[in-house]
């Protein structure tokens, strides 16, 4: 029996989400109702993946606003609380649009703020749900193969968004429409959001799938193992370009070199249209312990240093197709 997973939900006085740090060993549920405990949430990615993230921001505000009530905060202090929100992580576009939509709202008071965040929520599953039908379209009328053999990267699913997912959507939409023979689910290094979360939520799903070890998505599409790669994104610039989680520019090269589509699945609001182009695009450095330690254990030399940017950036003549809710482009023709 297949769990509903709600990545996050408002109840009233706050946030509950649930600690993606903790899957798929147990369900931990946190109860967010202080500014400093939502952007730990946030940059320790116990919540995590852009659209998810736009919605965090979006109740996050109304959060600041309760504490704010609680604790007597000036303007200035409240005004500060909600750019820390904003800025928590830089790379996916949504956290900041999350934040943004609801914050002509405040004057009008916390209830105003939480019914604009509850819109963000019912869109993003909406969006996700059409992403889904557009992308698995598109895909079937560009692939001949059947049952389709499609490799992911990260975690793009339920846990990713305010529900169903974007890339995961369409594996959902072509798994739902038989269409579907296995998915190879990267890893996702150094976080695992690949093995941890895509893993889980397939499995919750009974959808076939192999976890393998990021080094191995090349040689897997090279070796002719897979029909069409679709990807999730943090931010997409004007001219296409796409920031996702750090290997996505790999499985384009790979892909490419192959001769299979390479599609990047995200609603309208990580479309980013004030960011030219892929430079542009702010890439996260995250700790190096993440790199070069293991379970809490060091695993490199002492003398050792990582570096370890979370996301990259895949130039648009790498990509196949960009489905949103609103349809399908094609910038790699
Ligand atoms: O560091 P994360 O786990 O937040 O990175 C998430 C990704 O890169 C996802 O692919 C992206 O946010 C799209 S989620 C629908």
């Amino acid at each position: 029996m297949a769990i509903e997973v709600r990545s996050l939900a408002w109840h009233g006085k706050g946030l509950h989400l649930i600690d993606q740090t903790a899957l798929p060993r147990e369900i931990v549920r946190l109860d967010v109702t202080d500014v400093d405990t939502l952007i730990d949430a946030i940059r320790r990615l116990a919540v995590r993946g852009a659209p998810a993230l736009g919605a965090s921001g979006a109740f996050g505000v109304a959060i600041a606003m309760l504490q704010a009530e609680r604790e007597g905060w000036s303007e200035d202090t409240l005004r500060d609380a909600v750019s820390r929100i904003r800025d928590a992580r830089p790379t996916a576009v949504n956290l900041a649009g999350g934040v943004d939509r609801v914050l002509p709202l405040v004057p009008q008071g916390v209830a105003a703020v939480v019914a604009e965040a509850e819109a963000v929520v019912r869109e993003d599953v909406a969006a996700n749900k059409a992403i889904g039908a557009n992308g698995a379209d598109w895909i079937l009328a560009h692939v001949e193969r059947r049952p389709l053999r499609v490799l992911t990267h990260c975690n793009t699913g339920s846990l990713a968004t305010a529900g169903w997912g974007t890339a995961l959507g369409i594996i959902r939409e072509l798994h739902e429409r038989g269409v579907l023979e296995v998915v190879y689910a990267d890893e996702t290094r150094p976080l695992l959001q690949g093995s941890r979360l895509t893993a889980w939520e397939l499995d919750q799903e009974g959808i076939p799938h192999f976890v393998q070890p990021d080094g191995a998505a090349a040689s897997t599409i090279l070796r002719g193992l897979v029909d069409v790669a679709v990807i999730g994104a943090d931010r997409i610039a004007a001219n296409g370009d796409t920031a996702n989680k750090i290997g996505s520019v790999g499985v384009a090269l790979a892909c490419a070199d192959a001769g299979i589509p390479f599609v990047v699945a995200a609603p309208q609001t990580t479309f980013d249209p004030a960011t030219p182009h892929g430079d542009a695009i702010e890439i996260e450095e995250r700790p190096e312990s993440e790199v070069l330690e293991w379970g809490g254990v060091r695993v490199a030399p002492e003398g050792s240093r990582a570096f370890n940017p979370a996301f990259d950036v895949t130039p648009a003549r790498l990509i196949s197709a960009i489905v949103s809710e609103r349809g399908v482009t094609e910038p790699r023709t």
